[in-house]
């Protein structure tokens, strides 16, 4: 499959892809758009910037054209579940795109806003609705919408939606859906248990993976700074100012964290935004528009912006703050080298966070180059390599990066200590060696053998009772 016309699909949605300059499908999409068309449910699994989101959207849409009638009010068609108001906004932006030429009614429910505008654009019933599952299930409470005629249903970054943070949420909102619809998940990594429970809410999935589960983004240069906390605020600025840095995203763990940095980058002559849980949502918007535009080159998140969001020319990741979870290292670096770009992950190394590095190299199976900036005291202080038990102190594990309470890494971590059973034992490593190594095996792997490799793991342990910030 090497054009998107051998797709056979609708006319106008063709017309689109072509005002978009899609001239030829990604791996994922040359997979899926088949199946999804044929009406199957897909777990679709594809390194970050390689076009899921088209992979779930170009399909929908041409199913809603072979049988276009009116949605009855407040009611949808089709329901799109993400993690974040940012990337529900991005959907409905791609909603809207891919489906220019059709009319298409397409709305927003997202926290953060007024519910009033939400009730009204339900009113009437529309084709496709983007939500997070709070707002979504607030709106439904509230009488403004039914979703007993939902044919379509998308969890984007399904891992995420199905960790303990979202699964109550999303239990009920499936709960309410007809049982004949058709279920389409994607993400860029997908924990083995979190992707039995999705095998739990779709029918006979064909299970699609491009390339090994959870690898990071082809044509990413990634490297490891290791250095003194203190040393921190003046490394990410000599970074910035240093390298080719077009627009560059950092990564804190928590939201003071976030604020704090601006700050320091600010007395060292940097401007830069913040976006996180405690800003307005207007202020997020505003702030992720300017990065959008340009306008503001330097953005500091939390991990509210680690996945799916979708910006042009960000040439830089930078990890303030090593992520406890090693899933959200893949979907923070993945913010760059999009859609066949290059792009430079670097991350900053201090102290505790040696156990985090550990975790994420085993997760991407990749040996990190290391640049050992630390003082002479505290080289020795990091915990040595061990296969068993925790990786020394987690002071930063107290709360996780929006405030909301730390996973519990631990089931993993002795699960390690236990000595991992044949088929989760970690692949070894390989060297990171730039990034060749990766990108041929990732481009092998990518068109010819469709493996649904899972690895062993656990779901984020949230509060239950806790809703996630969207
Ligand atoms: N076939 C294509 N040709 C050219 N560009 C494409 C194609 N498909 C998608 N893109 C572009 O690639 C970029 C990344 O797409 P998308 O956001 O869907 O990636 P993703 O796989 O969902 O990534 P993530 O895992 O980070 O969510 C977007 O800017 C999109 O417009
Ligand atoms: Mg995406």
């Amino acid at each position: 499959m090497t054009s998107f016309q051998d797709f056979g699909l609708a006319d106008p949605i063709a017309r689109a892809l072509h005002d978009e300059n899609y001239r030829t499908p990604t791996p994922i999409q040359a997979q899926t758009i088949p199946l999804a068309l044929a009406g199957r449910d897909v777990i679709g699994i594809a390194q970050t910037g390689t076009g899921k989101t088209a992979s779930f959207a170009l399909p929908i849409l041409h199913r809603l054209l072979e049988n276009r009638v009116k949605p009855q009010s407040k009611t949808c068609r089709v329901l799109v579940l993400s993690p974040t108001r940012e990337l529900s906004g991005q959907i409905l932006d791609s909603f809207n795109a891919y489906g220019r030429h059709l009319r298409l009614t397409a709305t927003l429910a997202i926290g953060g806003v007024p519910m009033g505008r939400q009730v009204r654009a339900l009113m009437p019933g529309v084709e496709v609705l983007v939500a997070t599952p709070g707002r979504l299930l607030d709106l439904v409470q509230g009488n403004a919408l039914k979703l007993q005629h939902v044919e379509f249903l998308v969890l984007d970054e399904a891992d995420r939606m199905l960790d303990m943070g979202f699964i109550n949420d999303i239990r009920k909102i499936v709960a309410k859906l007809p049982i004949r619809r058709q279920t389409l998940f994607f993400s860029a990594t997908m924990p083995k248990d979190i992707a039995d429970l999705a095998a739990q809410m779709l029918r006979d999935p064909a299970r699609v993976a491009v390339t090994p589960v959870s690898s990071t983004a082809e044509r990413i240069s990634q490297r490891i700074i290791q250095l003194d906390h203190a040393a921190k605020p003046a490394a990410l600025a000599e970074i910035l100012k240093q390298e080719t840095v077009g627009r560059a995203l950092v990564f804190t763990r928590t939201k003071h964290g976030a604020d704090k940095v601006v700050k320091g980058l600010a007395k060292a002559g940097i401007a830069a935004n913040a976006i996180h849980g405690n800003k307005s949502q207007n202020h997020r918007e505003r702030v992720l528009a300017a990065f959008r535009s340009g306008e503001v080159r330097t953005l500091v998140a939390t991990d509210i912006a680690a996945r799916g969001i979708d910006v042009d020319g960000v040439s830089h990741v930078v990890n303030f703050d090593l992520p406890n979870v090693p899933e959200t290292y893949v979907h923070r670096i993945g913010r760059t080298a999009r859609a066949g770009a290059e792009g430079v992950a670097i991350s900053l190394c201090a102290g505790e966070e040696i156990a985090y590095l550990r975790d994420i190299e085993k997760l991407i199976r990749v040996a990190l180059p290391k640049e050992d900036r630390r003082s002479p005291g505290q080289r020795d202080t990091s915990p040595a390599p061990q296969r068993g038990g925790r990786h020394g102190p987690q002071p930063h594990a107290a709360r996780g990066s929006d405030g909301n309470p730390a996973p519990k890494r631990s089931r993993r971590r002795r699960r390690y200590g236990n000595g991992p059973s044949p088929a989760s034992r970690p692949e070894p490593l390989r060297a990171a060696a730039g990034k060749s190594e990766g990108r041929n095996e990732g481009r092998n792997e990518g068109m010819q053998g469709v493996a649904f490799m899972q690895r062993d793991s656990r779901p984020l342990r949230r509060n239950p009772n806790q809703r996630p910030q969207q």
